[in-house]
């Protein structure tokens, strides 16, 4: 209303002094979050480059932490409260997949004006997404490697290659419920190595999807873990297919082929035999 008084929210109760009580600012240390951009160029579009990569990573985090809640959950025989975390996990890539909208306003010349303070880094290094690969089952050890001068971050990596994956723990609770996964799996202990594609998980899944009914929470399990490799293979794809965008063929700045290397990655599957089971249903 023109000419009435602004609108005070203190006449309806809002807390307005926050001199001895902690205010929503305290709590979420945003001072601490808000203070960490900091742009090394005066290049406009390096402050949307850092937040994508900052807000990637927050996601990232809560990602870890519900895979680590989750497993544990299954360890523990509480498949239905992973079943909750799981489809949480896949909801933070959904929304990871739509961000990339927002980096893709950045075209070829912006990030020109830029890259060149990046110097050497790159999400190459992103421990966070290193742990989720660990995490899910990709355990790659030559990807510690750039980790090397970290070892806080060596120690967290290699204390997750030391415990079964995400997939591991699916395959023990098969093999828990009556479904032999194969002595391969089943009596596995160096959990850091590379597990090899077996015919036996192919055919325990097979069993599964046969009679959904009967292992109905087997199954479900089966289709929270595709759901999970869905989304987690769509945000590499629109990775691949922005920075194709933004630097065509040019290598990265963490030293790879790029775009090539990328490519590559597409190929990397973390649930092999829920793939493979699907040919043969
Ligand atoms: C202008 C935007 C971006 C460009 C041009 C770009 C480019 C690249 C390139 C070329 C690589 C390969 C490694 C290298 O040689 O550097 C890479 C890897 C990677 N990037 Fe990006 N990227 C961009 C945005 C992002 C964002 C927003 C994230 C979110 C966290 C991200 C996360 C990653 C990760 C996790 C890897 C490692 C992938 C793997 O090893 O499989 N990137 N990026």
């Amino acid at each position: 209303m023109s000419g009435s008084k602004p609108y005070d929210p203190a006449t309806e109760g809002a807390e307005m002094s926050f001199r001895e009580r902690m205010s929503y600012g305290d709590y979420l240390s945003l001072d601490r979050i808000l203070d960490a951009q900091n742009p090394l160029s005066t290049a406009h579009d390096e402050m949307l480059f850092i937040i994508q990569h900052q807000t990637s990573e927050l996601w990232i985090k809560l990602a870890v932490h519900e895979m680590r809640a989750a497993m544990k959950a299954i360890r523990e025989g509480r498949v239905q409260n992973a079943f909750k975390m799981l489809t949480r996990v896949a909801r933070i890539f959904e929304q990871l997949n739509s961000a990339w909208d927002v980096l893709r306003t950045m075209t070829p010349s912006e990030y020109t004006e830029f890259r060149d303070s990046l110097g050497q880094s790159s999400g190459f290094q992103s421990y966070q997404y290193r742990a989720i690969e660990f995490l899910a089952g990709n355990r790659n050890a030559a990807m510690l490697k750039p980790h090397a001068h970290r070892p806080d971050v060596m120690a967290k990596l290699e204390a997750i290659l030391a415990e079964p994956s995400l997939y591991d723990e699916a395959l023990l609770l098969l093999q828990r419920s009556g479904i032999p996964i194969g002595a391969a799996d089943a009596e596995r202990t160096d959990w850091a190595a590379p597990r090899a594609e077996s015919q036996d998980v192919i055919e325990a899944w097979k069993t599964i999807y046969q009679a959904p009914e009967k292992y109905w929470a087997l199954y479900e399990l089966a289709e929270k873990l595709v759901d999970f490799e869905d989304y987690f293979r769509r945000w590499r794809f629109n990775h691949v297919t922005t920075v194709e965008r933004i630097i065509g063929l040019k290598r990265g700045t963490g030293g790879t082929s790029g775009v090539s290397y990328l490519r590559k990655m597409l190929e990397v599957e973390l649930f092999p035999e829920l793939w493979k089971v699907r040919t043969e249903l």
